[in-house]
């Protein structure tokens, strides 16, 4: 989609995005929709991810935005490479880089690698010749808009930043209803005249469709600091019900029913009660890391030990996931063909990142299995994850074939379509006993242990033959 040259002209005010990931290219498709008097772009080095935007798919899975981008692209929403250019047309410059976790140096492992937010503030300072209101949407450690600031304002050309944080908590898979009907939108700036004032600019974007009461206002710190504890939070509730769920096996509770008694409970809430395999995503593991590396650098160490267990607890969930696997399986997969069903860290994308499945198919390979994944969108990523491994992996698209020969499935994603599969035809094509680890727990575990296979659920006593 050509870029067009002096197209501000007709806009009230120029946007942009550095950054057309998972959260710059919904969030901007978005304001494009419900601001049409803004003119809206967004500029990625990624050439390939840029030229998918550009084109007739859109380069990530969401439901929804195709519709939205095919409305809103070439009228007010331009997608560029040109990040020198789309500098100095604009007013306002929101930053959705990638905060990955570091893997170098001090703090490798937990802290958060800045070196991309920090190339694009010099590219900022580089290129603007006019003041400009700067937003934090990626995720960032707690007062990163201070360093900002001073990268940003110690130029000698007399030009103002103003370093706002409006985090984004879009989840995947929903991203376009999250931003149409936000919870809230939160927007936090210095408590300045200058820093109020464009906190104001920001607020009047959103209001162009969420309601005032849905729009918070705070300082810039705790706008910063929200965003990690809301991860911290989210992901905390799935550890909980996941360590609950290790006490289930060994009881007979069942951690459905659990969830639903505790979550009738107004102070406890339902929702982010499902037990699973794990909790995966790019954020939940690295944010809280991040929260860990910035309670020890201040010294907080029990509150640093605090939040590290929850991603502990994690990574333990899975482990206990192959253990389980292994010990029902008579103790060995080796030589063993193992269909996992889903790939993708959660339902209704092909985002693959830090997703439970990953670490669960190196153990299986660990343990010699011949591993056969499916997954409806996600096994383009899948392959590029793998693709380390030269043996003992396949890809297939057909859920039926990937059982064929399988001695067990493995649920790794809450696709709905798992759920309305042929199990009978599937279990005709298995060598017996056959086996189903519900690593979602989204089957009918007794349906299928009435066909005949041998059932294991998260958080459920075995349903087994033998
Ligand atoms: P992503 O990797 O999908 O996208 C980041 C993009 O930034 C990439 O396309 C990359 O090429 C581009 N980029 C990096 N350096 C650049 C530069 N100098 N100039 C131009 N483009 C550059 O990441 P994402 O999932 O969109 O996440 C972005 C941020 O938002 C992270 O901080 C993340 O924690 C946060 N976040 C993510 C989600 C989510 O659901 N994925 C939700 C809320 C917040
Ligand atoms: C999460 C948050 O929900 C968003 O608010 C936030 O903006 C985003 O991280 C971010 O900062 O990146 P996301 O990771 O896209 O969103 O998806 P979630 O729905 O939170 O699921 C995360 C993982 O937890 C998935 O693997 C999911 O399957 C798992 N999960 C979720 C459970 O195991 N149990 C649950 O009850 C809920």
């Amino acid at each position: 989609m050509p870029y067009p040259m002096g197209a501000q002209m007709k806009f009230e005010k120029n946007i942009l995005c550095i950054g057309a990931g998972y959260v710059g290219g919904p969030t901007m498709t978005m304001i494009a929709n419900k601001c049409p008097n803004y003119k809206v772009t967004v500029v990625d080095i990624n050439k390939d991810r840029i030229d998918a935007w550009n084109g007739p798919n859109c380069p990530i899975y969401e439901p929804g935005l195709d519709e939205v981008v095919a409305k809103t692209r070439g009228k007010n929403l331009f997608f560029s490479t040109e990040t020198d250019r789309g500098i100095r047309e604009a007013d306002i410059i929101f930053v959705s880089v990638n905060t990955p976790t570091k893997t170098f140096g001090e703090g490798a492992g937990k802290a958060a690698d800045l070196q991309y937010w920090e190339k694009t503030a010099r590219q900022i300072l580089a290129n603007s010749e006019s003041d400009k209101i700067i937003i934090e949407k990626s995720t960032l450690p707690v007062r990163t808009a201070e360093a900002m600031e001073r990268i940003l304002n110690a130029n000698t050309k007399g030009i103002h930043f103003e370093v706002l944080s409006n985090p984004e908590f879009l989840a995947e898979g929903s991203a376009m209803q999250d931003l149409e009907k936000p919870d809230r939108v939160l927007i936090g700036s210095r408590e300045t005249p200058e820093g109020i004032k464009a906190r104001k600019e920001v607020v009047a974007i959103y209001a162009h469709w969420v309601p005032a009461k849905n729009i918070l206002e705070s300082n810039v710190w705790s706008a910063e600091l929200s965003k990690l504890t809301a991860n911290a939070f989210l992901a905390q509730r799935i550890s909980s019900i996941n360590s609950i769920s290790a006490l289930c096996e060994k009881t007979e509770a069942d951690v459905d029913e659990v969830a639903y008694a505790i979550g009738t409970d107004s102070r406890i809430g339902s929702r982010f009660l499902k037990a699973s395999v794990g909790f995966g995503g790019s954020c939940f593991q690295k944010d809280i890391l991040n929260l860990v590396y910035i309670c020890h650098g201040y010294g907080l160490h029990e509150v640093a030990e605090y939040w590290e267990s929850v991603v502990k607890l994690n990574q333990w969930q899975q482990k206990r996931f192959i253990k389980n696997m292994l010990g029902n399986m008579f103790n060995t997969v080796a030589g063993k063909r193992i269909a996992l069903f889903g790939f993708a860290f959660k339902a209704n994308t092909g985002d693959t990142r830090e997703s439970p499945a990953l670490a669960i198919t190196r153990g299986l390979l660990e343990e010699h299995a011949e591993v056969i994944i499916t997954d409806p969108k996600a096994l383009p990523h899948a392959r590029e994850d793998l693709r380390d491994i030269k043996s003992g992996v396949s890809f297939e698209p057909d859920p039926y074939k990937a059982a064929a020969g399988a001695h067990a499935i493995a649920v790794m994603t809450e696709w709905k379509e798992y759920q309305s599969l042929d199990y009978e035809r599937i279990l005709a094509s298995m060598p017996q006993p056959a086996f189903i680890f519900d690593g979602r727990n989204i089957l009918d575990h007794r349906k299928l242990f009435k066909l005949g296979f041998n059932v294991f659920a998260i958080g459920k006593a075995p349903l087994k033959h033998f």
